[in-house]
């Protein structure tokens, strides 16, 4: 294909807002324009029967793997591994329209546009649809991704249980979505995802997109704190094992941990849950969940041991005994020198503001990391909000973080092989 036709190819905004609009349709949370789509749930598999229609429209080879995973590809002129985009559509119970969504819909957006012109990429073009990225059901987080890249076997991804008991492998028979496409997963050419910041920084610096170099790591834990259950009014202060107190303790030393080591060091208690939850009981057992992240793996570490002897010290001063799960940990990625180079490259061409970064956020394109060249687009957050159904990225934004995928896939759909 002549340079000059895909050069001067731009997306149609108009097309991809509306595709992110019917979208966030299914699941959608009344009264704002975010959606409560968890994975493996009824919302979600109405989700993707949307995006695979849409897929099928596009005349996109469509297949599913055994956890879920959804990638659709348009042939090339070349056979051999695609250039491959995607993302998640799988959101927290408060998400917005944009996470993970748009990386797919701006996916779906590129072939149309390919398409649409009359051409023909030189190397296919690929649409991923990973399962359940967010964690916010099942955990780990990135779990399809994981297993499309071999890390997790799917046996094991498939027993994962949700807090109520539902089990991957079953949700996935009852939603339609366990498919026989084989895994690990093709490996891709090379991987690029188009995300928002999902923070403040491309707002704050007037900046259009961020060129992310990297991810950093992640720590979650499950701690399960248990005392003694009694009478609020009767059982003297000296006497009780609460098991409340020591999650409160918890709570604040993640905030004082991640003030003293400073950024990029976050800490984050995102769930709390107390037996028997009642106003005159004290607690006989309280359940959160701690996120830590960090650029740094050493850093990270650090913060774990630190929170770890903590955890240990507060329930042994009130009595009380503590089980800890982890429920994810991924070490910071860096992404691939010459992608990183291209994203920026391409940015520029198209006399667009960009700025190196790192992401805040768990993304799929981590996973690809593993095996073939990737890196990650971004494009600016209105406040900074995410995981929030005021999650919020202009039009124009949205559209030059579209273009930008779109030059970017089709220079890797041309380039000479590695
Ligand atoms: C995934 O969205 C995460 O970073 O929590
Ligand atoms: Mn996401
Ligand atoms: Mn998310």
């Amino acid at each position: 294909m002549p340079e000059t036709a895909a050069a001067g190819l731009r997306i149609d905004i108009e097309r991809l807002s509306a595709r992110l609009a019917a979208l966030s349709e299914i699941g959608g949370i009344a009264g704002t324009e975010g959606c409560a789509r968890l994975a493996l749930t009824d919302e979600d598999r109405a989700g993707r029967d949307l995006v695979v229609a849409w897929m099928r429209d596009l005349g996109m080879d469509v297949v599913v793997d055994g956890i879920g995973n959804v990638v659709a590809t348009l042939a090339g002129r070349a056979d051999g591994p695609p250039v491959m985009c995607g993302s998640h559509i799988d959101t927290v119970g408060s998400g917005g329209r944009y996470d993970g969504n748009l990386g797919v819909l701006a996916g779906l957006e590129v072939i149309e546009t390919v398409r649409a012109a009359g051409l023909t990429p030189e190397r296919p073009l690929a649409v991923g649809v990973f399962t359940n990225e967010e964690g916010a059901r099942f955990q780990p987080d990135m779990l399809g991704s994981l297993v499309y890249v071999g890390g997790m076997a799917l046996e094991e991804a498939l027993d994962i249980e949700d807090s109520d008991g539902a089990v991957v492998g079953a949700e996935l028979d009852r939603i339609g979505y366990a498919g026989a496409a084989p895994l690990p997963g093709f490996v891709p050419h090379a991987f690029v995802e188009l995300h928002i910041e999902q923070g403040p920084v491309l707002e704050a610096g007037g900046t259009t997109i961020g060129v992310v170099e990297s991810v950093q790591g992640i720590s979650w834990q499950e701690l399960t704190i248990s005392g003694q259950s009694n009478h609020a009014g009767t059982t003297p202060i000296a006497m009780r094992r609460d098991p409340g107190l020591v999650a409160a303790r918890i709570m604040a030393f993640a905030r004082d941990l991640a003030d003293r080591f400073g950024q990029p060091q976050v800490a984050t208690v995102g769930s709390v849950e107390f037996l028997p939850n009642l106003v005159n009981v004290v607690p006989s057992l309280a359940a959160i969940t701690v996120d830590l992240r960090n650029t740094d793996e050493a850093i990270l570490q650090k913060a774990e041991a630190e929170f770890a002897t903590f955890v240990a010290e507060a329930a042994e001063a009130e009595g009380c005994t503590v089980e800890t799960r982890s429920l994810a940990r991924f070490e910071p990625v860096r992404f691939d020198a010459d992608v990183i180079g291209l994203v920026e490259a391409t940015a520029a061409s198209l006399g667009l503001s960009s700025r190196r970064m790192p992401s805040g956020a768990g993304h799929d394109a981590q996973m690809f990391a593993r095996v073939c060249p990737t890196a990650m687009i971004f494009t600016p957050s209105q406040n900074g909000l995410s995981h929030n159904p005021a999650e919020y990225t202009s039009p124009s934004d949205l559209e030059a973080g579209a273009n930008v995928l779109l030059q970017v896939m089709m220079s890797l759909s041309s380039e000479e092989s590695r």
